[in-house]
């Protein structure tokens, strides 16, 4: 009977990434048609209000979420649930994620698949997946457990050191806005009429917010995926796809009513007011340009830019179980002496890497069958020319020595994402 289970699952779960291959070589084909259009070297973007605007009104109008629709920790995915670009129940498919995240934002269709194959493989049914927690909309079957959502994917999607959501040991959940943590970066630009969130604002930020973590977080944990990749992206996003686009600002300018509006804030800077879920898109709100996608190119451009100026966003690791004991992880056991601290940022390394590190953590279960998604996923990343990011020559892993991690309680306790409160929740 087991067996018979088992048999009956590896067929749905082999239907499915079936159909994500499919959907996958289709948005392929999209990304290398837009990838010829778009020549480097990179040139100011262009900017045209009737194409950029983003419509709020009729079906896109504003509608907070009810009783049992799904909001979590990303306020992008929040908005398009809100104004309907994704469903506003928060469950959507690789299909619809991947989609609504490129018409809205301009989020270059490899960082969004990629974002989006990568939640419904651990934290949905490699279908689709919830904004928020876990949902009914969202099944595996019986005997498997419920996936979660990105509400409760600590450390392997949402990650200590976010921009505005605190800390899972500091606060006890990591999805709230901490309007602490908003404030810090609301008041960096307390000139109202003149407020221009630009990126080294964000980079400042963004230190500012993980010596908070070093030095109050015992269990700061800051891993490869969610720490480097999400919690250190999510704060270059804040300026790349909140900003509002003009003929005058083609690459934005993010003020304090866009972000504000974007946040799910209201109220005058005496009184800030967090309405947990109404993140909205503002009225009269202009999109990235459509030959300035932000593709995976220009994000590890950010993150590298980033790195050379803090290149703490570049220390994977943690604390060790008390304050300020920061310790990196030590790059060379984890991969067998494949990769160390040095050469990982070398060439196309960081790349290979982020790639190979899924294929070796998703869920046992879903093993076999994920590693020919997983390949169709390096297949999609190769070619893009001059950029560091080819996967064509990278160097052979063959397993991650998951030991190196043991010292890191941060890493080895999580479990499922709800620790009972431990420290301070404030800034
Ligand atoms: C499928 C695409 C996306 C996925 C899977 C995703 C997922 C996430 C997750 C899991 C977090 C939590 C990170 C953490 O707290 O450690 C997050 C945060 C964030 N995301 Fe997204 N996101 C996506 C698209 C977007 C888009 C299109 C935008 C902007 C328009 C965006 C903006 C942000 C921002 C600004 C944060 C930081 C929240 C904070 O202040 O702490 N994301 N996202
Ligand atoms: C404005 O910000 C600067 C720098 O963060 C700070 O030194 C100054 O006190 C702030 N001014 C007001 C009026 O809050
Ligand atoms: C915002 O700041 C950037 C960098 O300091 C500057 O280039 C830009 O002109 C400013 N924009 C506005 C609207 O003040
Ligand atoms: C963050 O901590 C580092 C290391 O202790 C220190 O050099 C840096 O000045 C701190 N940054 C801020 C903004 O406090
Ligand atoms: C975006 O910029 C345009 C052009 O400056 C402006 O008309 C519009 O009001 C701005 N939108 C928002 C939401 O600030
Ligand atoms: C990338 O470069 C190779 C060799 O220079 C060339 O053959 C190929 O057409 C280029 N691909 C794209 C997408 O530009
Ligand atoms: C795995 O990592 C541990 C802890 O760093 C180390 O002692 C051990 O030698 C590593 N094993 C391999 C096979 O690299
Ligand atoms: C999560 O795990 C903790 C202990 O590890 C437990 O107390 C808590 O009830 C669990 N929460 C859920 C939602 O399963």
């Amino acid at each position: 009977m087991v067996a018979f289970i088992a048999l009956a699952m590896l067929f749905l779960i082999n239907d499915r990434v079936a159909a994500s291959m499919d959907i996958i070589q289709e948005l392929k084909a999209k990304l290398e048609s837009s990838r010829r259009k778009r020549q480097l070297p990179i040139i100011a973007p262009g900017f045209d209000p009737a194409l950029q605007r983003i419509d709020v009104s009729g079906r896109h109008e504003f509608v907070p979420p009810a009783q049992g629709d799904q909001r979590g920790p990303c306020p992008g995915l929040n908005a398009l649930a809100n104004h309907n670009y994704l469903p506003h129940n928060g469950v959507a498919t690789i299909r619809q994620f991947t989609e609504a995240t490129n018409k809205v934002f301009g989020m270059g269709l490899d960082i969004s698949l990629f974002l989006s194959v990568y939640g419904a493989i651990f934290d949905g049914n490699l279908e689709k997946w919830s904004i928020g927690g876990p949902s009914d909309g969202v099944k595996l079957a019986a005997f498997l457990s419920q996936p979660q959502g990105i509400s409760y994917s600590h450390n392997h999607y949402e990650g200590d050191g976010s921009p505005t959501r605190g800390d899972l040991y500091l606060c006890g959940e990591a999805y709230s806005l901490q309007l602490c943590q908003f404030k810090q970066l609301y008041f960096m630009q307390n000139d109202t009429k003149e407020a221009n969130y630009t990126i080294p604002i964000i980079r400042l930020f963004e230190e500012i917010r993980l010596n908070h973590s070093i030095s109050t977080n015992p269990f700061f944990f800051y891993g490869f995926i969610s720490g480097f990749g999400v919690a250190n992206g999510a704060h270059h996003f804040i300026y790349r796809f909140f900003a509002n686009k003009s003929a005058e600002f083609p690459e934005g300018k993010l003020d304090r009513y866009v972000l504000k509006t974007f946040y799910a804030i209201s109220g005058d800077d005496n009184n800030l007011i967090y309405t947990p879920g109404h993140e909205r898109i503002p009225e009269n709100w202009y999109r990235r340009a459509f030959d300035d996608e932000y593709t995976l190119l220009l994000f590890f451009g950010d993150l590298i830019a980033t790195g050379l100026v803090n290149p703490q966003t570049l220390a994977l690791g943690g604390n060790t179980g008390t304050v300020n004991s920061f310790t990196g992880v030590n790059v060379a056991d984890l991969t067998g002496g494949v990769y160390n601290a040095k050469t990982l940022f070398e060439g196309n390394n960081l790349a290979c890497f982020l790639v190979q590190s899924i294929q070796m953590v998703v869920p046992s279960f879903f093993k076999g069958p994920l590693i020919a998604l997983s390949s169709v996923l390096l297949h999609l990343f190769k070619g893009i020319n001059g950029s560091g990011l080819t996967l064509d020559n990278c160097p052979q892993l063959t397993r991650l020595n998951e030991s190196v991690y043991s010292i890191y309680p941060g890493y080895t306790k999580y479990a499922n994402g709800t620790y009972p409160t431990f420290g301070n929740c404030t800034c």
